[in-house]
């Protein structure tokens, strides 16, 4: 099953600077789950297509785009296709809890999780492969921060994940490496 985004709205949003001064980690998330038109915008501000010829919103090298982005919604798990703008639904589980060690992953809406296609990176030293691919999802993690900051969310990236059962549970292949999670929501009505 395929979820159609609606079109991002690519403007609105704070100041840049203004974004940059609200950056924060927050760890308290309301259970109350994101409307599509700002998953949509979410989504394509961290990593959806900004140019005709398919360039990303974040870089990376010789774009080889090697970063997929996982999305897990209560009601299952899909696969960002920025070509598409849609959700590729891979699980029909609610996979949150299996993101990450931390409590608020399982009651926070959205889990992203980013792993790097070793695949797409043939033309990169094989020793560099995993630096440029972390590089490239902290490129994009650093958006979801300032979208979060510009829209009012929490968000919090995330290492101290089971690696092994993540790639399980989205059943990923062995060129597939998970790097890292992020959780997004709003805020309870204390933070
Ligand atoms: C690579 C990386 C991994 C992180 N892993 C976690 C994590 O597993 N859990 C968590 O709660 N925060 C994690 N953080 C968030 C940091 O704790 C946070 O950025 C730091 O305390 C600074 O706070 P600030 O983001 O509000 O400036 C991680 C940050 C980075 C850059």
């Amino acid at each position: 099953m395929t979820i159609a985004l609606p079109p991002p709205v690519r403007d609105g949003g704070l100041p840049l600077m203004q974004a940059l001064e609200r950056r924060r980690s927050g760890r308290e998330f309301s259970r109350t789950e994101l409307p599509l038109p700002l998953l949509s915008n979410l989504l394509w501000a961290a990593w959806g297509v900004n140019r005709p010829d398919g360039h990303r919103t974040a870089p990376s090298a010789i774009n080889a785009q090697e970063i997929d982005l996982y999305v897990a919604l209560p009601q299952g798990a899909y696969l960002y296709d920025a070509a598409e703008h849609a959700l590729r639904r891979i699980a029909a589980a609610d996979l949150r809890r299996v993101t990450g060690y931390q409590d608020f992953v399982d009651e926070a809406p959205l889990d992203l999780v980013y792993v790097a296609d070793h695949a797409r990176m043939r033309m990169v030293p094989a020793a560099q492969r995993e630096s440029y691919a972390s590089v490239a999802a902290g490129a994009i993690t650093q958006s979801v921060y300032l979208f979060a900051a510009s829209f009012g969310l929490v968000t919090v990236i995330r290492a101290w994940i089971d690696r092994a059962a993540i790639a399980d549970a989205l059943g990923l292949t062995h060129d597939q490496q998970v790097l890292l999670s992020q959780t997004v929501g709003f805020p309870t009505a204390t933070t």
